[in-house]
C-alpha cells in the first residue's frame, strides 16, 4: 500500500508503478508491492469507461451470483446520506494481494476454490467448532447493512453488505476471560494464488488481521456472505469476510478460514509489513495523517457505472462514533 513519490496515489497511472523485478531487495520490494497493489485499485476507474464489451460480460459473470433469499434490511444501517456505489465499480476496484496487485485482480480472484469451505474458530474459548459456510449462513439470521467503507488511501464508497454481527458469533462460542485478541486468518494456498508476494518467502503470508475482543463484540462489527443482494463475488472476499466500518479497509480480511481468540495482541500482515504506516487500530482519523497524505478529505467513488469522484471531509470513525469511541476512551 505504500509507494516513494511525489503525487497523490490516485494520480499514479499503472505503467508508472515500478516493477516488482526492478525491487528486489526486500525493503525497497515491499514498499513497490504494496504501493503497485494500492494505486493499482485506483487505475480501474480510470480504465472502466474503456473497458471492452467482452471484459464488461466477464466482469458481470463474476457479479451475477445467487440472490441471497432471505435477509431483513436492518433499518439502522440503511440511509448514509450518500448514494450506494455502483455494483460493477465495487466489483473492479479491489485488493487482494494474494492474486497479485494488478488492476485485473477481480479477474484473477476467480481462482480463489470457495467449494466446500470451512471456518475454523479455535484458540480461548469454550465452545470451539469448526463451520461449513452454509452452517454459518442458517445458524445466524442474515441482514443487509449498508455501510460506509473507507480505505487508507483516501478512497471510498458505500457498499450494502448482507452477513450477520460478529457478536453472534462471540455468543455461540463464549471465549474464555483470558481471550482479548482475535486473529482472523485469510485463505491462502501459494500454488493457487501466486500472488506479487509469492516469490519472497519473507512476506507475512497468510493475510491475517486482528481486532481487541471488545471490537470484535461491538454491534458494528460484522461478517459480510452477501453484497448488493447476492453472494459474496470472489474478488470481495468470498465467501466470508470482516467488515469493520469505523476502521481503514485493509482491516477487513477476506476469505476467512480462521477465527482464533488470543491472550496477546497477534502479529497481522500489514502490520508487521509496515507499522507505522499500518497501525493495529487503523481507526479512520481525519486528524491522524498517514505518514504520506492526510486523511482529512476523502476521494467518493459516488456514482457509476462511469468514474465519478467527490471530495468529502473524511468522518472520525467514518462516522461511526456514536458506536465506537468509547471503546478508545
Ligand atoms: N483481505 C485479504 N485476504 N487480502 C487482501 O489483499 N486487502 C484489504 C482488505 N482485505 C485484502 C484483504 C484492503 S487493503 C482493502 S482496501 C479491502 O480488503 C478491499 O476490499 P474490496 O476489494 O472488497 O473493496
Amino acid at each position: 500500500m505504500v509507494l516513494i513519490r511525489q503525487a497523490q496515489i490516485w494520480d499514479i497511472a499503472e505503467s508508472k508503478v515500478t516493477s516488482e523485478k526492478n525491487y528486489w531487495n526486500r525493503r525497497r520490494f515491499l514498499k513497490t508491492l504494496a504501493g503497485a497493489g494500492m494505486a493499482a485499485s485506483i487505475a480501474p476507474l480510470t480504465a472502466c469507461s474503456n473497458r471492452s464489451s467482452s471484459a464488461k460480460t466477464a466482469l458481470e459473470a463474476t457479479l451475477n451470483l445467487p440472490e441471497i433469499d432471505s435477509f431483513r434490511k436492518n433499518p439502522a444501517f440503511a440511509n448514509l446520506q450518500r448514494p450506494i456505489t455502483d455494483r460493477k465499480l465495487a466489483g473492479q476496484y479491489n485488493n487482494f494481494y494474494e492474486f497479485g496487485g494488478t488492476k485485473t485482480i477481480w479477474i484473477d480472484a476467480q481462482k480463489l476454490p470457495t467449494e466446500n469451505w470451512q471456518v475454523e474458530v479455535t484458540g480461548l474459548v469454550k465452545n470451539p467448532r469448526t463451520y461449513d459456510i452454509d452452517q454459518l449462513k442458517k445458524e445466524f439470521p442474515l441482514e443487509q447493512r449498508i455501510y460506509r467503507f473507507r480505505c487508507v488511501e483516501a478512497w471510498s464508497m458505500v457498499l450494502p453488505w448482507i452477513g450477520f454481527p460478529m457478536q453472534k458469533l462471540l455468543a455461540a462460542v463464549e471465549p474464555s476471560p483470558k481471550a482479548k485478541f482475535v486473529r482472523f486468518t485469510s485463505f491462502y494456498d501459494p500454488e493457487i494464488t501466486k500472488g506479487p508476494g509469492f516469490h519472497i518467502g519473507s512476506l507475512p503470508w497468510p493475510y491475517t488481521e486482528g481486532l481487541r475482543i471488545e471490537e470484535m463484540a461491538n454491534e458494528l462489527a460484522f461478517f459480510a456472505v452477501g453484497i448488493y443482494g447476492s453472494e459474496l463475488p470472489k474478488q470481495h472476499g468470498a465467501p466470508l469476510r470482516m467488515v469493520i466500518p469505523w476502521k481503514y479497509g485493509f482491516k477487513g480480511a477476506k476469505s476467512i478460514v480462521k477465527i482464533e481468540f488470543v491472550e496477546e495482541q497477534p502479529a497481522t500482515y500489514w502490520n508487521t509489513i509496515d507499522s507505522r504506516e499500518y497501525d493495529f487500530e487503523a481507526n479512520v482519523n481525519p486528524s491522524k495523517p498517514h505518514p504520506r497524505w492526510s486523511q482529512a478529505t476523502e476521494k467518493f467513488i459516488s456514482t457509476g457505472p462511469g468514474l465519478s469522484w467527490d471530495i468529502k471531509e473524511t468522518l472520525p470513525y467514518n462516522g461511526y462514533g456514536e458506536y465506537v469511541a468509547s471503546l478508545y476512551s
